[in-house]
């Protein structure tokens, strides 16, 4: 039995849908149930829904095999792991943003500026790779608020349809790394399971095409 891991939140529905085409029952009942390991109807597989920061951590320790993961998340834990395939499903980006107001009165809102985000170890690289002095204040949600309440000047965090920005009076100011869900698998598993994971990679290989 191959243990995947997968991320609860907004990557769940679509990874479901994924794993379907790709013939892989997951149980009716995932979304609705409180349940945190659940196996599939063939037996073949049991999945684990856990944080998406989590994610990488319960597969570089082998708790999991593999699993379905965003790259915001992997750009962030940068974790040792096999990154076999891009799933192009569950598209966004990772941005800088700042208020519309600050942007139209040309601030240079990314020099010594406060970054408020979901992303500190992204946001530090970029900053120090760029020699722009920052401070970045961690969150874990509701990064939109910062600029508005002055507890920063701009937030790095992930764009999807661009609709919570906008409804908290904020622009993009760069785009720093376009995110798509990708299979990841523990180095060691990927020899000792060697079989059951190629299996598996070759069946969402196929629901890609
Ligand atoms: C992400 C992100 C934004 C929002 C963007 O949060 O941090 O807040 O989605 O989506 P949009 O561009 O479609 O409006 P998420 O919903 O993953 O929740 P979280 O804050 O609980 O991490």
């Amino acid at each position: 039995m191959l243990t995947v891991a997968l991320s609860k939140g907004r990557l769940l529905e679509p990874t479901l849908q994924f794993l379907t085409r790709a013939g892989i029952e997951v149980p009716e009942d995932i979304l609705s149930s409180r349940r945190l390991l659940a196996p599939d109807v063939s037996g073949s597989y049991q999945f684990l829904l856990v944080k998406p920061m989590d994610l990488p951590t319960y597969v570089e320790y082998g708790v999991a095999a593999t699993g379905i993961c965003g790259r915001d998340v992997l750009l962030e834990v940068a974790p040792d792991l096999h990154q076999p395939l891009d799933l192009a499903f569950g598209r966004c980006r990772l941005v800088l943003a700042g208020r519309v107001g600050d942007r139209t009165q040309n601030h240079n809102l990314l020099s010594n500026t406060r970054v408020a985000t979901k992303y500190p170890r992204v946001a530090e690289r970029l900053f120090r790779s760029r020699g722009l002095p920052a401070e970045v204040i961690y969150l874990t949600g509701s990064v939109e608020l910062a600029p508005n309440l002055g507890l920063a000047e701009t937030i790095l965090d992930l764009v999807e349809t661009g609709r919570t920005l906008k409804e908290n009076g904020l622009t993009i100011l760069e785009e720093v790394a376009e995110c798509t869900a990708r299979a990841v698998v523990n180095r060691a598993s990927f020899h000792i399971q060697h079989a059951e994971i190629d299996d598996f990679l070759g069946k969402l290989r196929r629901a890609l095409m």
